[in-house]
């Protein structure tokens, strides 16, 4: 099953709206993507709780790690850069931090708030390889935007 990603806005949207609570806001978007495609392993946002840290915050699958420093990790990665992540081969990208033996490929975007600030990463890892696309990273950015207000740094 592959993510239908304008029915998925429109679904999160629906269940979404008036709602302003961060927490409860990425545990409604990573419950719907998780669910949506089976390329989605792992589905979980990383939220900046501190300069240069990021905290694990609402996701779908197994355990994942509690804590990324911006210096680590494709979520670090994407937090440092304030840019998409997308690794088509988990071995190939320096740091990587495999939660999940099983993980083969990731995209990681960052996640802004309407004042432009950066509040959280999106992570979302594949057992597939090359599970990824350009247009899977634009689709997921305009939900991410339509959700929390924020296409990018002011
Ligand atoms: N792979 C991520 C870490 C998060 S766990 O995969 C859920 C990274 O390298 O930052």
């Amino acid at each position: 099953m592959r993510a239908d990603y304008q029915r998925l806005a429109k679904t999160i949207r629906a269940l979404t709206e008036n709602e302003n609570d961060e927490i409860a806001l990425m545990a409604t978007v990573c419950c719907e993507l998780h669910h949506s495609d089976d390329r989605f392993d792992w589905t979980g946002f990383y939220r900046v709780v501190a300069p240069d840290l990021l905290k694990i915050g609402p996701y779908q699958g197994g355990h994942g790690c509690l804590q990324i420093p911006f210096s680590r990790g494709v979520c670090g990665a994407a937090a440092r850069s304030g840019t998409v992540q997308l690794v088509a081969d988990v071995e190939d990208f320096p740091g990587h931090i495999a939660c999940a033996s099983s993980t083969r490929s990731e995209v990681v975007l960052p996640v802004w708030n309407r004042a432009g600030d950066l509040i959280a990463v999106l992570d979302i890892d594949s057992d597939q390889p090359a599970a990824f696309s350009q247009q899977d990273a634009e689709q997921l950015a305009a939900i991410l935007t339509q959700v929390f207000g924020g296409a990018g740094p002011t």
